[in-house]
């Protein structure tokens, strides 16, 4: 017999009052029972607020947009809470005008907005050697996809006159860990940013109030945030970011450096861990969300049987350059263990590599760049775990 609840004439006594009035909330927040959809850390992980980890709840998400509210969030010396009006940005080194511009100064400049995702090389990187994160937020959420707004930094270095020779510039955050990073001349002037807008608002305090460098399909760690200084010279700095953190120690030893490209990667956000199968067998509609820092998702497969087979996804609109790109495909679960994966293929004619693929070039001291294909388990009650099959 249906559930009474599930018959007409569906008049629920909410109906019959009237609600709470405009500006209860002058500035609005998501429904009391959405308190579930929050930014998470893993305890070991983030112990202290010198260097932590947040991560974006991927598997409650809709589109390819993230809130600015539950965006991961990486600081490596904490979040720096900075008043606008005592904030500066500086350009000066192999500059014919070394300039110090406030924040008034900036926004006058001609602005840009463009959706980009943003995501930590780190993604990921905790499953070298094996597979032990329980949760999406965990395998994948240091990535978050924004509409950015700001001035191209090309503007602003053509403002400052380029000196001949120079070919990099250091960028350094106002807050306690600085986080400088050497940016190559070819990307400050290609798509590079200073953004202060972040989906229609100012950038939150946690994605670098007042404002941040941008770095389109680059390393998230490049992306200095509370930015303060940008150096222009002739070669790069090798700062601690970029030699004892942030390079790839590869299977002889040696350490990879400068490894900017974020290459194309995929998930699964449903069926997942936090969102198994609770309806039984039958026709679902698996989802996901596919990137490359490189441009375009040409397009994504879809395999239920550990890759042995794969089937083209439907990619949704819009499908923008450096950004997520948010995929779905009907699927018809019999009930029975099932291996879902999703592989990504950029508009470049690169394929996201299988997990043996990348440890064969890569081995597995790495933490960083580490975007090889999952493998979510289909229990026959319709749970879900991540694991790894080779
Ligand atoms: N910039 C400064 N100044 N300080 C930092 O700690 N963290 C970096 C980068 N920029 C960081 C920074 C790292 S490692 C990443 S992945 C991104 O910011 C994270 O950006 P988000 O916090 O907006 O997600
Ligand atoms: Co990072």
């Amino acid at each position: 017999p249906a559930d009474p609840a599930n018959l007409p004439p569906n008049n629920p006594p909410w109906t019959t009052t009237a609600g709470y009035g405009v500006v209860e909330y002058p500035y609005g927040m998501p429904s009391p029972y959405e308190a579930n959809v929050v930014r998470r850390n893993v305890d070991w992980l983030t112990a202290d607020r010198i260097a932590s980890i947040s991560f974006t709840p991927l598997a409650d998400l809709s589109g390819i947009i993230t809130p600015n509210g539950v965006c991961f969030e990486r600081h490596h010396g904490g979040c720096a809470d900075i008043n606008p009006d005592e904030h500066r940005l500086m350009i000066h080194g192999m500059v014919d005008r070394p300039l110090i511009f406030t924040m008034d100064e900036l926004t006058r400049f001609p602005s840009v907005s463009r959706i980009h995702f943003l995501e930590c090389p780190a993604n990921g990187g905790m499953e070298w050697k094996g597979a032990q994160m329980t949760r999406l937020q965990y395998t994948h959420g240091m990535i978050h996809c924004c509409e950015w707004t700001g001035v191209p930094l090309s503007v602003l270095l053509d403002e400052c006159g380029v000196k001949p020779g120079a070919k990099w510039i250091l960028a350094e955050g106002a807050d306690a860990a600085g986080n400088h990073r050497s940016i190559p001349m070819d990307k400050a002037l290609d798509d590079a940013l200073v953004a202060w807008g972040q989906n229609g608002e100012r950038l939150r305090r946690e994605q670098g109030y007042p404002i941040r460098l941008f770095l389109p399909g680059y390393e998230g760690n490049m992306s200095v945030k509370w930015l303060r200084r940008l150096e222009v010279g002739d070669k790069p700095w090798h700062s601690r970011e970029e030699t004892s953190r942030y390079t790839d120690l590869m299977a002889d030893g040696k350490a990879r450096k400068f490894t900017f490209m974020q290459e194309a990667n995929s998930v699964i956000t449903f069926p997942c861990p936090e969102k198994p199968i609770r309806q039984g067998p039958g026709l679902y509609h698996v989802s996901g969300l596919a990137w490359s820092g490189r441009g375009k998702i040409r397009r994504v497969d879809f395999s239920a049987d550990g890759g042995n087979t794969w089937t083209p996804a439907r990619l949704n609109e819009p499908v923008l350059s450096k950004c997520l790109t948010r995929f779905e495909i009907p699927w018809t679960w019999d009930g029975k263990d099932a291996f879902l994966q999703c592989r990504a293929i950029d508009e470049t004619g690169y394929v996201q590599p299988s997990l043996p693929q990348l440890r064969a070039v890569r081995g597995t001291n790495s933490i960083y760049h580490k975007n090889s294909i999952y493998t979510w388990h289909v229990l026959p009650g319709g749970e879900v775990e991540n694991v790894q099959i080779s």
